[in-house]
């Protein structure tokens, strides 16, 4: 048994729930680039940021179609496009750096997380796993940038990417605000958000032992 809660009360408990999750993570899983990457470790870094920049377009441009709020749809396709310059400014760094995209090998465990993305039949689902939760953690991570990479790549972050994040974190509170008036529907959200955190741990894992294995980290 269990009663519906009001949406606002949902979201905190939510959010809570989320920081006291990351709070107790090891601190080496706090972050994405533990120390400063110079050469290949950065080229390969930025690849990787790049794939996840990639993908992450995809399958939102796929979510405009499954979300019905008019706001929502062109918010999310506001994101669609943010993404997208990500992607791209990504591709000239790792270029101006010497390396090239079409030679990344995507982890198993980090096309799996899209996958599942992708997967998700509500709209809400998406919405608390990505936005509300990575993306929203990814705001302090993405901080990190501009002090592990060179002054050039750290400009493309300060300046192309981390300014449109905050914006990405808002749609998932405004999505869960408009889409999670029902226990049902706030239930989804939860599951997403918990499977989410665990999808995103592995593949992040993944990249690390790949990275240290090559000599990079
Ligand atoms: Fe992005
Ligand atoms: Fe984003």
């Amino acid at each position: 048994m269990s009663t519906v809660i009001s949406v606002e009360e949902f979201l905190k408990e939510l959010a809570a729930d989320n920081e006291r999750y990351y709070d107790a993570l090891p601190s080496e899983q706090k972050t994405y680039w533990p120390s400063r990457l110079v050469g290949e470790a950065a080229i390969e870094a930025l690849k990787t940021r790049w794939f996840n920049e990639y993908i992450g377009t995809i399958v939102l441009a796929r979510l405009i179609e499954k979300v019905e709020h008019p706001k929502l749809k062109l918010m999310i396709a506001r994101q669609v496009g943010d993404e997208a310059k990500h992607a791209q400014v990504c591709v000239r760094r790792v270029q101006q750096l010497g390396g090239r995209v079409e030679d990344y090998e995507p982890l198993p465990e980090q096309i799996h997380m899209y996958q599942v993305l992708d997967s998700y039949e509500y709209p809400e689902q998406f919405l608390a796993a990505m936005q509300f939760t990575t993306e929203h953690e990814g705001v302090r991570r993405n901080e990190q940038a501009l002090t592990r990479f060179d002054a050039d790549t750290a400009q493309m972050f300060r300046d192309a990417i981390n300014p449109d994040e905050p914006f990405h974190v808002q749609l998932g509170w405004t999505g869960l605000r408009i889409l999670c008036t029902n226990e049902e529907a706030q239930e989804r959200a939860r599951q997403a958000c918990y499977g989410q955190r665990e999808l995103h741990r592995e593949w992040t894992l993944a990249y690390r032992k790949r990275m240290k294995e090559r000599g990079l980290l």
